[in-house]
């Protein structure tokens, strides 16, 4: 059998300073960490607004070399997912919820040289994207309702994680399994154990008050 994932922690630059993005987002790979999680939002499949392409370009531009996991909160992600890639994203996950074509989506973001993801809201059940798991490098399992960060982790998520990481052995597949929303060391810690393998941090990585430490539990799950 194909070992399991380390621990990746993914911080959401949501809960950066928007104010001064970069260096937020700075702070990131100073830490020593690899990846970073871009909530991009539109205001229609999501009630609020964050930021878009022209952002992660200047991130690229001021020199953040970091892995740039975008997920699109959109409800037509297929119209943008070339401006994001060429703004520098490395994967693109777009959710399963709004009615596009999925399949083309997926491998257009392939054609554009990113990794693609699928993402779940709460309310949606995992046999909606059972048949794209083969399709995917990362499946996105929404621990809160998407649109705000801070909001508490929905511990009836966990069975969800559990079924898309059986699949995955029992399929022999090697998508990454994200939980996304409320993580933190104790939430997370449960997400591990249910097979989760990313977890992006908004609140509680940038708020920690001893972030080394932080970054450091995170390795040990
Ligand atoms: C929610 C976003 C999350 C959010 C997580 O719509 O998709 O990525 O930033 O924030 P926390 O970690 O504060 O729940
Ligand atoms: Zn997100």
């Amino acid at each position: 059998m194909l070992p399991p994932y380390p621990p990746l922690l993914n911080p959401s630059l949501l809960a950066g300073d928007h104010a001064a993005l970069a260096a937020s987002a700075a702070r990131v790979s100073d830490l020593g960490l690899t990846w970073l999680h871009l909530d991009i939002m539109d205001g229609h499949f999501v009630p609020n607004l964050s930021f878009g392409p022209e952002t992660l370009h200047a991130l690229r531009k001021a020199g953040n070399k970091l892995f740039f996991d975008t997920h699109l909160m959109l409800e037509e992600p297929q119209r943008y997912i070339e401006a994001f890639a060429k703004a520098g994203s490395n994967l693109i996950s777009i959710h399963i919820e709004p009615g596009y074509d999925h399949r083309a989506t997926l491998a257009r973001i392939r054609e554009l040289g990113c990794q693609c993801g699928i993402v779940l809201n709460p309310g949606t059940g995992p046999e909606y994207i059972e048949g794209l798991l083969p399709l995917v490098d990362l499946v996105l399992v929404m621990t809160v309702q998407p649109g705000f960060g801070g909001q508490p982790f929905r511990r009836d998520m966990l069975g969800k994680i559990r079924q898309i990481d059986a699949w995955r052995r029992e399929r022999g597949l090697r998508y990454r399994l994200e939980v996304d929303g409320g993580v933190d060391l104790a939430t997370a810690t449960e997400c591990r154990a249910a097979g989760a393998d990313v977890f992006v941090a908004g609140t509680s990585f940038f708020r920690a008050p001893d972030q080394p430490g932080f970054v450091s539990a995170f390795a040990k799950l």
